[in-house]
C-alpha cells in the first residue's frame, strides 16, 4: 500500500469526521493508498496538541501556512471556515498537493473559479466533501435514475430546515458560530445548507439553468463574540427558490434555521413520467419508492431497508439488516477518493463540480435581491 501523509486542517465538526475517515477507511475498503495521520492544524497550540493526541496525529502546526509548506505531507485537507478555502486552496495548489476541501467550495462563484483554475493548472487530485452523495440511499437513488427506472422527470423537491439560531441571545463569530457571520460564511443557509441540497440535486438530474429566490433575516442584530458588541446579521436565515432545470424539470428548494422542531432534515422527492423517488436523512437507511408498472392491486411507495449488499457501499459494512450512520459518509467519500486516485475516473464531485453548485448559489443570492428570475453561471474558465 502506498501512503499518503494527510495534514489536516481545523479541528472542529468536521475535523473530527475527517480524522476518523482517515483512521479508519483502509480498514473497511481494500485501497492501494493509506492515509498516514502526519499534522493537524488549527491556532490553538493547546487545544491542537490536544486533539492531535486523541485522534493519534503524528504532529500538529498553528500556522496553516508552515503545513503546507511542509514537504513531509501529500494531501491538504481544508476543514476550516469558509473564508480560508480560497487561500489555503492557491497555497496547497502552488505547492503541488492533493487537495480535500469542505463544502461549500467558497465565499462566492469568483473565488470559486480560482479555486478550480489553481488545482486544474497544478493537475492536483481534488474532490469536495459533499458528504450526502455517499449516503447508500442517495447513492442507490443515483442508480435507479441513471437506470432509466423514472423516465421523464417534472419535478425535484427539496428541503433543508434546521432551528438552532431561533434565539435572538445566540452570539455570532467565533467557533461553529462563524456560520452566522457572513464576513467568515459568505451567505447563511445558501451556501451552508442548500449547497448540499445543489449538489444532490446536480447530480441526481442534471444542471440548473434559472433561479426566483426569496430570503429572510429574522433576527437583525446579534451579539458578536469576538467583539463583544452588538453587530448587523447579513446572513440569509432562510431561502426559498423555484428553479428550472435544463432538461425541464420544475424545482422549489427551501432551507431555514427556523424549523421549529427539525434539527437537520434533508429531504427531497422527485417524481418522474414512470416512478417517483423521496428521501429523508432523517430516516437515512430508507428510500421511498413508487413504480407505476407495479400492478394496480399491490401498487404503492415501497420503503427500501438499504442494508443489503447489493446496495451501494452496503457490501464494505455489517451484514444485511443492519445500519451504518453519518460518519460512514465520510468514510466512503474517502474511499472513493483514495480509489479514484491514479485512475481514468477520479472521484468526484471535484472542485468545476463544485463551482457550478457555487454558480447556482450566487444566482440564487442575486436573485433575492433583483427580485427577478437569474440565470445560472456557466464556468469560463
Ligand atoms: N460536509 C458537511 O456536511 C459539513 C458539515 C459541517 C461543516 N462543513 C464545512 O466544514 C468547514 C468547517 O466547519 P465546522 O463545522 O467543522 O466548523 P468548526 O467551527 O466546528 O471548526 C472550524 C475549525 O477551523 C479552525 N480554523 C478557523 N480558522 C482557521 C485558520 N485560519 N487556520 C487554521 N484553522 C482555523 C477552527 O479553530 C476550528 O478548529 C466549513 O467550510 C463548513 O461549511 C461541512
Amino acid at each position: 500500500m502506498k501512503k499518503l501523509n494527510v495534514g489536516l486542517i481545523g479541528y472542529g465538526f468536521m475535523g473530527r469526521t475527517h480524522s476518523n475517515a482517515f483512521r479508519k477507511v483502509n480498514q473497511f475498503f481494500k485501497l492501494d493508498y493509506q492515509p498516514v495521520l502526519k499534522a493537524v492544524c488549527a491556532r490553538n497550540e493547546e487545544k491542537v496538541k490536544a486533539f492531535a493526541e486523541n485522534w493519534g496525529w503524528e504532529s500538529y502546526e498553528t500556522d496553516w501556512r508552515k503545513l503546507v509548506e511542509r514537504k513531509d505531507i501529500d494531501l491538504i485537507d481544508i476543514g476550516s471556515p469558509n473564508n480560508t478555502h480560497k487561500e489555503i486552496t492557491l497555497a496547497a495548489a502552488k505547492a503541488g498537493k492533493m487537495i480535500l476541501c469542505e463544502k461549500p467550495l467558497s465565499m462566492n462563484a469568483k473565488e470559486g473559479e480560482q479555486m478550480t483554475k489553481a488545482v486544474e493548472k497544478a493537475g492536483v487530485a481534488n474532490m469536495v466533501w459533499f458528504n450526502y452523495r455517499r449516503v447508500p440511499a442517495i447513492a442507490l437513488a443515483k442508480q435507479l435514475i441513471d437506470q432509466g427506472r423514472l423516465g421523464r422527470v417534472f419535478h425535484y423537491r427539496a428541503k433543508y430546515l434546521q432551528d438552532w439560531t431561533i434565539s435572538s441571545d445566540l452570539p455570532q463569530g467565533g467557533a461553529g458560530l462563524w456560520r452566522l457571520d457572513a464576513s467568515v460564511a459568505g451567505s447563511g443557509v445558501t451556501g451552508d445548507l442548500l449547497a448540499h441540497s445543489i449538489d444532490t440535486a446536480i447530480w441526481l438530474n442534471g444542471h440548473i439553468d434559472t433561479v426566483t429566490a426569496m430570503t429572510e433575516t429574522f433576527i437583525k442584530e446579534r451579539k458578536h463574540a469576538l467583539t463583544g458588541k452588538k453587530q448587523e446579521v447579513t446572513i440569509d436565515d432562510a431561502c426559498a427558490f423555484l428553479a428550472r432545470f435544463k432538461n425541464g424539470t420544475l424545482a422549489t428548494f427551501e432551507s431555514t434555521r427556523y424549523a421549529r422542531g427539525r434539527k437537520n432534515q434533508n429531504t427531497f422527492e422527485i417524481n418522474g413520467e414512470k416512478a417517483s423517488i423521496a428521501f429523508d436523512l432523517e430516516d437515512p437507511h430508507r428510500l421511498s419508492f413508487f413504480d407505476h408498472k407495479d400492478d394496480a392491486l399491490s401498487r404503492g411507495w415501497r420503503s427500501i431497508h438499504v442494508t443489503d449488499f447489493e446496495h451501494p457501499y452496503m457490501d464494505k459494512w455489517w451484514v444485511p439488516g443492519t445500519t451504518i450512520g453519518y460518519e460512514h459518509t465520510f468514510i466512503n467519500a474517502l474511499a472513493d477518493f483514495l480509489g479514484g486516485l491514479g485512475t481514468k475516473s477520479p472521484a468526484r464531485p471535484n472542485f468545476r463540480d463544485a463551482l457550478d453548485t457555487q454558480y447556482v448559489c450566487d444566482a440564487v443570492l442575486k436573485s433575492a435581491k433583483t427580485m427577478k428570475w437569474e440565470k445560472v453561471g456557466v464556468s469560463k474558465v
